[in-house]
């Protein structure tokens, strides 16, 4: 596929993903959900050597501003119900991605955007970073996931009351309520994104990908998280990058993984 609305770039074994819409503040129009589907469903599973994905937006206002409200005006309940569930089937893959997915918050989160942001696994902020679900403006609710995830973050009463009164929180106000990790100045953005992925790069690829998939089935109804992370403990525990680490903290050593 011929990404029109990503920019990719690749450096030191990490993608990272640009929304480069700055016209429509980033605005998820179809095509883009196309494209980000795309990406983290073919493109990037299996890509040899791959750290970790960075996903943010172009220019230094906007992170994404929401779903294109433009493409809304002639849909209806068939149309609506079908959008939301290739979104929901979108975000799941970047959810379940494998490597680490951080979202660099370079501006407003808001709608489509703040659930993009949610779905990423860590979230970094600038300062001039917006969050907020303001779909009830518009007379609809959040269709990607963002009724869910933002009770996940910040649990029922502050989710309640984002979703109810579409108002936006600020960075700090986020990072206060769980919803960002860090907040970082903006031009130390994608650098710094950059170092945890490299921090996470160097523990044990397996372990990490298991990690991903235990703390998203906590959230899971089909799952028993705790039947998992027993069946995943001896998964790990039978890996020969287990046995790379053990013996390396007892020969006082750094591991050398292989994905094992
Ligand atoms: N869709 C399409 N275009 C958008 C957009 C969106 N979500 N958000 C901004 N734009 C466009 C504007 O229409 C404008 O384009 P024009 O110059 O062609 O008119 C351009 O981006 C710049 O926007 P503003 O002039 O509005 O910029 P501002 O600084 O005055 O305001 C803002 C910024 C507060 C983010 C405001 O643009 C805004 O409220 N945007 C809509 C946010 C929103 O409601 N998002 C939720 C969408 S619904 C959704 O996401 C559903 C879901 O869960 C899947």
């Amino acid at each position: 596929m011929t990404y029109e609305n990503l920019l990719l770039t690749e450096a030191d074994g990490i993608v990272t993903v640009t929304i480069n819409r700055p016209k429509a503040l980033n605005a998820l129009n179809r095509r883009t959900m196309q494209e980000l589907n795309h990406l983290f469903g073919t493109d990037l599973p299996g890509r040899e050597g791959l750290k970790g994905v960075i996903v943010t937006g172009a220019g230094e206002k906007s992170f994404v501003a929401g779903a294109d409200i433009k493409e809304f005006l002639d849909l209806d309940a068939a149309q609506g119900e079908a959008m939301a569930r290739y979104g929901h089937e979108t975000f799941f893959l970047i959810e379940r991605f494998a490597r680490p997915v951080v979202a660099a918050v370079n501006g407003f989160a808001l709608g489509g955007g703040c659930e993009l942001a949610m779905a990423c696994h860590l979230r970094l902020a600038s300062p001039n970073a917006r969050f907020g679900q303001p779909e009830v403006n518009l007379g609809i609710i959040p269709g990607y996931g963002g009724t869910q995830r933002l009770i996940q973050y910040i649990g029922k009463g502050k989710a309640m009351e984002l979703l109810l009164t579409a108002d936006m929180i600020d960075a700090e106000e986020a990072h206060r309520l769980g919803l960002v990790n860090h907040v970082v100045p903006q031009d130390q953005l994608l650098a710094r994104a950059a170092e945890l992925i490299q921090k996470i790069a160097a523990k044990g690829p397996l372990a990490v990908a298991k990690i991903i998939e235990l703390v998203n089935a906590f959230y899971r109804h089909d799952l028993d998280g705790f039947a998992e992370e027993v069946k995943a403990f001896g998964y790990t525990t039978g890996t020969e990058d287990f046995r790379e680490g053990a013996r390396a903290f007892v020969e006082k050593r750094k591991p050398e993984f292989k994905g094992k």
